[in-house]
């Protein structure tokens, strides 16, 4: 599969545009690194890849076909800051199960411990949180991931333990990730190819 976003152009208000004809394309075997300044309009581009904006001129596609959004989204969004997605009143075997229901084998791979479900959100690590926020958008019904700066917060062993989970995972199932990240040396590692927001975006 390929997940293509075409001359995508967007502005949040009159006052300033953030993308411009921005066209990138992931494969379902490829991890693509995107790399540039700090709000420049990269989380703005994954949100528009995952279907959170509506109101942009260019398109999105899977396989050349726009995306339905009345089922389950298959390009889904990972974000750098896990706790601002999860509802703080549940608690985590209830903020893991919202959307499907993991396997054991897909937690283990993640180390997910047992012991965490019965905590509150805010009774976990940013990296364990992450882990939650992961296997959440490993949907089977999901064929992208959007990797926005996920690892950012954590130090580098957990770092690398995600990253192996998560690529191995996406590796045996077919699904293509973007990650965003500001650290060319975690993208060099992961990356199949590394795109420039700034050579992307036409401003
Ligand atoms: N909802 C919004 N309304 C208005 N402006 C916004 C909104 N969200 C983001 N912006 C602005 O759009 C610009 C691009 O933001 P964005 O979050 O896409 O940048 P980024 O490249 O992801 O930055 P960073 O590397 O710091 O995460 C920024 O100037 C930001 O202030
Ligand atoms: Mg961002």
């Amino acid at each position: 599969m390929e997940l293509k976003a075409e001359n995508i152009s967007f502005s949040y208000n009159k006052k300033r545009q953030i993308l411009k004809d921005v066209s990138l394309s992931v494969n379902s075997n490829q991890i693509i690194g995107l790399i540039g300044d700090s709000g420049s309009g990269k989380s703005t581009l994954c949100k528009i890849m995952a279907g959170y904006i509506s109101h942009y001129s260019g398109n999105v596609t899977l396989d050349g076909k726009e995306i339905p959004d009345r089922d389950y989204y298959p390009v889904q969004l990972i974000f750098q800051h896990p706790e601002k997605t999860m509802n703080p009143k549940w608690k985590m075997e209830k903020v893991l199960n919202e959307a499907w229901t993991p396997t054991q084998e897909l937690k283990d791979t993640f180390g997910l411990k047992d012991s965490w479900l019965t905590r509150w959100p805010s009774e976990l690590s940013g990296g364990e949180l992450q882990r939650f926020s992961i296997i959440r958008a490993l949907n089977p019904k999901t064929k992208f991931i959007i990797a926005d700066e996920i690892s950012t917060m954590l130090d580098a062993v957990t770092q690398v333990q995600i990253w192996e989970a998560l690529i191995n995972h996406a590796k045996a199932n077919h699904i293509g990730i973007l990650a965003v990240s500001h650290d060319p040396e975690l993208l060099e590692v992961i990356c199949d190819d590394i795109l420039y927001f700034n050579e992307i975006n036409n401003l």
